[in-house]
């Protein structure tokens, strides 16, 4: 008998116990918490890419920008854009990358107009975030644009021409060829920690053109340039993997394929067993026929 209300009590316990799981499965993996509505969502969703994906219907002109900027912005970026005390210079500074102390603005370092209208949008007025409107966002950024150059004095901003504004420094941005480093941890004869340092110190962060002129004077063939402007930062040393250039043994099995499989694999990219080559060393300006001229000297420095 006494044993019945234990039971009952169990039985109690396990059956609101279901009720929580199944309450909880609703609500989510860990019980809480609920799934989000369309409007949340918009609320975050608000990144604009370099294409104009994002971007809201709205427009603003130049004129209406500079206005806005007077009295929302230039107290602390300056009416020219140049900066109060140590506030964020935003427009002029071409030229200046490469020396010593760089004045990075949107107009000499910023790849994309779409980064200001995000940024702008997304955090500016730095006191009252999100409160100007999408109009006053497209006027103020036609505005920056302006005091940077980059559009004239009746340029009127919206969501179809701002992805086709060329930002001058867009072409120094380049992809970086590094590969991501795989590594197994090391149990024993392992190197000593104060052994090991930065393989390569040459990775070529620099514009290609640049580049081009210095290896010019040295170098012949076409094929030698480009292999080592853009794929000995790897085939040098053999970084990640890479088969060294001029090491025969690196090179056998891989000739033996036929320089078409080899020509393919350098164009398109391709995880071999011993690392990961990207599509053309990860520099999408090379034409096809460049990597294939780079492969054919790699090729016959190699065998
Ligand atoms: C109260 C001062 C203040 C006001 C007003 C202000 N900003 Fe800013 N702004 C800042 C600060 C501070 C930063 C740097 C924030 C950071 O790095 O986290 C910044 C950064 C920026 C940047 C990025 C600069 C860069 O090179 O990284 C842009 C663009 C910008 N502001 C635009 C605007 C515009 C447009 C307005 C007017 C709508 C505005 N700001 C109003 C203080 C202000
Ligand atoms: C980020 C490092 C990296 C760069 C840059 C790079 N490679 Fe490679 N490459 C590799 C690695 C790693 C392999 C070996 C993949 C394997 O077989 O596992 C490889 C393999 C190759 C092979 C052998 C293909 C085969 O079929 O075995 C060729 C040819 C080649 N690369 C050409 C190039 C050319 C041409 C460039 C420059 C345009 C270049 N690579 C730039 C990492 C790189």
């Amino acid at each position: 008998m006494s044993n019945l209300p234990k039971l009952v009590c169990f039985s109690l316990l396990s059956l609101s116990f279901s009720l929580m799981t199944h309450a909880a499965e609703k609500a989510g993996y860990y019980g809480y918490g609920k799934a989000a509505s369309q409007e949340e969502i918009a609320g975050w969703d608000i990144d604009v890419r370099p294409d104009g994906m994002g971007l809201p219907d709205g427009s603003g002109s130049v004129e209406d920008g500079e206005m806005l900027y007077e009295d929302k912005c230039a107290e602390c970026h300056g009416s020219f854009g140049e900066g109060v005390g140590r506030f964020p210079v935003l427009a002029g500074g071409e030229g200046t990358l490469t020396d010593l102390r760089p004045s990075k603005t949107v107009g000499s370092f910023w790849a994309h107009a779409s980064t200001l209208w995000d940024y702008t949008h997304r955090s500016m007025p730095f006191t009252e975030p999100q409160s100007l409107s999408d109009n006053e966002v497209y006027a103020v950024v036609a505005y920056v644009l302006y005091l940077n150059d980059l559009v004239d004095d009746d340029f009127e901003l919206n969501q179809r021409n701002l992805a086709e504004i060329e930002m001058p420094n867009k072409p120094n941005f380049v992809p970086d060829p590094r590969p991501d480093v795989q590594n197994v941890r090391c149990m024993k004869g392992c190197k000593k920690a104060n052994s090991i340092g930065i393989a390569s110190s040459s990775v070529p962060l620099d514009n290609i053109e640049m580049q081009k002129v210095a290896v010019d004077e040295k170098v012949t063939s076409p094929g030698e340039v480009i292999y080592t402007q853009s794929c000995g930062i790897c085939h040098k040393g053999g970084i990640g993997g890479a088969p060294i250039v001029g090491e025969k043994s690196d090179w056998k099995s891989r000739i033996s394929a036929g320089m078409l499989t080899m020509k393919q694999h350098a164009i398109r990219g391709f995880q071999g067993s011993t690392g990961f080559m990207p599509a053309k060393g990860g520099f999408m300006n090379l034409s096809d026929d460049q990597v294939s001229e780079a492969v054919e000297f790699m090729v016959e420095a190699s065998q």
